[in-house]
């Protein structure tokens, strides 16, 4: 018999998104359904789910939980996707809000509650409706307490599941005030710097460290970046290199029923690696839809991106007059920070005609740039997987990025045909400029362009490869948690 496995997440397309944690649990379960795993989702009922206009409906069942010393009401909601059941956990109070997490400026200030409710919640609902799950995937900070209950206030119930917990990113820990310890209902021994203590605070996504049984990253060049400096680490590189023997690196996938340019309803001009005529038309509407005086000749950088200091909007502000001196024409689509908010809207200033800028989360605009951009620039600090990469090269876009994380992990430089992109190592405007200018180079060659498309869009990176990888570790999990 399969295994059967729950999938907790507090993002998951199509239902809500605020970065690539929903395109991941989006399509995982689809493609462990493919290896025989049996998938069960939880995320919460947000405001935008219940609006979505959804197959979503009520069980009836309600649930229990305690946070600090209330009993909250959880009502649990029914919905199906691919084949996998996913149960909603409808609480208002906490998650019929404008947003996810908080604003751009400020995260809620209950956010420990509302996923300890989420956490504790999903732990009930699993009891209560039978479940009996041989492992629990948890995802990030959100669902870091799942592990620590499983361990010790349920550990009862759970002594034959497994905790396995992914890191998508450690810029995100969830670290609380002490004195919010009481929400949680957990036994004190928990706090302390062996457990989910951090410099006398809480910290959500340690606890997914270290009480889980195995715990991956979603690249393998990030699960050994974390473990050495802090830049990397963000202040948990001691915890991870302790744990090194049960840390892996498993590389995300694609979802090619949305990602494909033969396909894609967002689009222009449909296009494939057989014939790039429709390539040429995305790119025209695109400069049309953003306002450039760029001519079709001259090369097109497209960036889609979260505002913040992991994505590298430092040095490319500062490559900008090097990089405008090349003839090229920039679209940007990014929501996030107000600082880098303001750094691109004055760029697009500066170069008006040449460098054009949209502020806010538009999925099917990140279609249309994906598909008319010739280049598309992920100049990250830091990346622990990354995917506009991937769809990058299924739509002919030649990435250009910095060799980090899943980034290095999945972009070879172009070095004369051997590669499928152009990589740089040093973190400094100079060496993105460099790069760039290279990538312009090739782009003036127009076979060999074409060249290095195709090879990009023949390339396959769908989830089937890292379902199997997490086949393997959820059975080696099971076995650390039975033996
Ligand atoms: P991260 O999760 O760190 O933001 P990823 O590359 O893993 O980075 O995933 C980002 C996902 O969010 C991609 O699907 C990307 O297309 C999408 N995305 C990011 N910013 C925007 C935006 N402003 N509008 C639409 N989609 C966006
Ligand atoms: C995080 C990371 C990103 C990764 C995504 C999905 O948000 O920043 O690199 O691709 O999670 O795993």
């Amino acid at each position: 018999m399969g295994l059967n496995v729950v999938i907790a997440a507090s993002e998951m397309l199509p239902f809500a998104k605020t970065g690539g944690l929903a395109d991941v649990i989006g399509a995982l379960p689809g493609a462990l359904e493919g290896e025989g795993i049996e998938v069960t989702i939880f995320m919460p009922l947000y405001r935008e789910v219940a609006a979505g206009g959804f197959d979503i409906n009520a069980t009836g069942i309600t649930v229990n939980v305690a946070i600090g010393n209330r009993v909250i009401a959880v009502e649990l909601y029914k919905g199906r996707h691919d084949k996998a059941v996913i149960y909603y956990l409808r609480c208002d109070e906490y998650f019929d809000r404008s947003y996810l997490y908080g604003t751009d400026e400020a995260a809620y200030f209950d956010n420990i509650e509302r996923f300890t409710l989420f956490s504790r919640g999903v732990i009930e609902a699993i009891m209560r409706l039978g479940i009996n799950p041989d492992l629990i995937h948890c995802n990030d900070w959100q669902t870091g307490l799942i592990p620590v209950y499983m361990k010790t206030l349920y550990s009862s119930a759970f002594s034959n599941t497994a905790a396995f917990f992914t890191i998508h990113n450690m810029a995100y820990q969830g670290v609380f005030p002490a004195s919010s310890f009481d929400v949680t209902g957990l036994p004190y021994s928990a706090f302390n710097p062996e457990a989910l203590e951090y410099w006398g605070q809480i910290n959500l996504l340690k606890s997914g460290i270290v009480y889980s049984d195995i715990v991956t990253t979603v690249s393998e060049s990030y699960s050994r970046e974390i473990q050495t400096t802090e830049d990397f680490g963000r202040g948990l590189e001691g915890v991870l290199a302790e744990r090194n023997d049960r840390l892996f690196g498993i590389l995300n996938g694609v979802d090619y029923d949305i990602w494909n340019p033969q396909t894609d309803k967002h689009i222009a001009a449909n296009y494939s690696n057989k014939d790039l005529k429709g390539k040429a038309v995305c790119k025209k509407a695109l400069i049309k839809e953003y306002g450039l005086k760029i001519r079709q000749g001259e090369p097109l950088i497209g960036i889609i991106s979260r505002l913040t200091d992991q994505k590298g909007f430092d040095i490319m502000a500062e490559g900008m007059p090097a990089v405008m001196k090349l003839g090229v024409g920039v679209v940007v689509l990014g929501s996030g920070e107000r600082k880098y908010q303001d750094l691109m809207t004055k760029l697009a200033k500066t170069y008006k005609g040449r460098f054009g800028v949209k502020i806010g989360f538009d999925n099917a605009l990140s279609h249309r740039i994906e598909a008319g951009a010739d280049f598309f620039l992920m100049p990250s600090r830091f990346e622990p997987c990354g995917l506009n990469q991937f769809y990058s090269l299924k739509y002919g876009t030649i990435p250009i990025v910095r060799a980090t994380g899943g980034l290095d992990d999945s972009i070879s430089d172009y070095k004369g045909g051997k590669g499928n992109g152009f990589k740089f190592k040093r973190y400094s405007a100079k060496a993105l400029t460099r790069k760039v200018a290279e990538a312009v180079e090739l782009f003036k060659d127009k076979k060999a362009i074409k060249a290095l498309r195709i090879k990009a869009m023949t390339e396959d990176y769908s989830w089937k490869r890292s379902a199997v990888r997490y086949h393997e570790l959820y059975k080696l999990a099971i076995s650390k948690a039975q033996g």
